[in-house]
């Protein structure tokens, strides 16, 4: 679903650009709202007072360099962090007062690897599906649909680590889908595919959006992706949002030629900082983990 681009507006305050988007016809439930979002690790602010609002229906992407925040602001809204600040509510629930009505509308697609390798892929979703308590009688259907959307009924007998990257990728995606949910939550689905695998997740989730009302929350470090897939984006850094719009719009702010690639850059300096490399070690040493347990 696109929106209208709508008109840019500029929020008080030094570095925070919002771009209004005007939605056609009624207006549309907020599907999250942030309000004063904060989290500390330590000293350290990982998310510092995010206000960020994501009506149903639309593909969101949230994009920053690493250690800007997504993650940790991501579990907050999937319940697995408790705000130290502000609030996160989605379809309306408050998440820290009422988690698991929270959890039970989510699907959450974690940034590291969740399937388990040593079962099958059928079993892994069957595992997904008890744990979010879908009904018994509806768990056999609810099972094989999720795998079918993701193109894995062939494969769905075999041991996940015969898997290629793009297929296990598929599969969280399919756990992630198994309890019908209202919102997707996606952190880096593509992170480490090769071109390929990633036009093909791409392709499973754009067709999952035309037929299920669902809204999809992303973060991506690849830009084609997040403007070719998503309606609106936010640009965070350093733990604060630092322009909400469509990709369009953002774009056409900076200039007639000007790529999201551009827009990142312009909204998070474009340098590397002491984060980042804490961020690359993490992801090292998590990428290493995952080779092991996958391995
Ligand atoms: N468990 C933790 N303990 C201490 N600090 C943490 C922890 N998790 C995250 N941080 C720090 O919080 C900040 C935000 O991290 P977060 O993982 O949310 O970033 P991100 O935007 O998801 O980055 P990436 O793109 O690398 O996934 C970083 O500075 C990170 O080092
Ligand atoms: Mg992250």
């Amino acid at each position: 679903m696109q929106h209208d681009a709508g008109t840019p507006g500029v929020t008080p305050g030094a570095s925070s650009t919002t771009v209004a988007a005007v939605l056609p016809g009624e207006p549309r439930r907020n599907a999250v709202v942030c309000s004063g979002l904060t989290y500390r690790f330590g000293a350290h602010t990982a998310v510092d007072h995010v206000d960020l609002r994501i009506e149903q229906g639309e593909t969101f992407g949230l994009l920053g360099p690493n250690g800007a925040g997504k993650t940790t602001t991501i579990r907050m809204l999937t319940t697995l962090l408790r705000p130290m600040e502000g609030s996160v509510s989605v379809l309306g629930i408050d998440a820290a007062s009422q988690p698991m009505r929270v959890r039970r509308m989510i699907g959450y697609v974690p940034q590291l690897l969740s399937a388990d390798a040593t079962l099958t892929g059928r079993e892994n979703v069957e595992l997904f599906a008890r744990l979010f308590d879908v009904p018994r009688r509806a768990r056999r259907d609810q099972v094989e649909g999720a795998l079918a959307a993701m193109g894995l009924t062939e494969a769905a007998g075999r041991q996940v680590k015969t898997y290629s990257g793009g297929m296990i990728r598929r599969l969280e995606l399919a756990q992630a889908l198994v309890n019908s949910p209202r919102l997707l939550v996606l952190d880096e689905p593509t992170v480490g595919l090769d071109p390929l695998a990633r036009t093909d997740v791409w392709e499973f989730i754009a067709k999952l959006r035309e037929t299920a009302d669902m809204t999809v929350l992303m973060t991506t470090h690849y830009m084609d992706e997040a403007d070719t897939y998503c309606d609106r984006v936010a640009l965070m850094h350093r733990g604060s949002i630092r322009a909400t719009g469509t990709p369009g719009l953002l774009k056409a702010m900076l200039g007639d030629n000007a790529t999201l690639d551009d827009v990142f850059r312009h909204y998070t300096g474009g340098t590397l900082d002491e984060d980042t490399e804490t961020g690359g070690i993490r992801d090292v040493r998590r990428a290493r983990r995952t080779a092991r347990r996958l391995g």
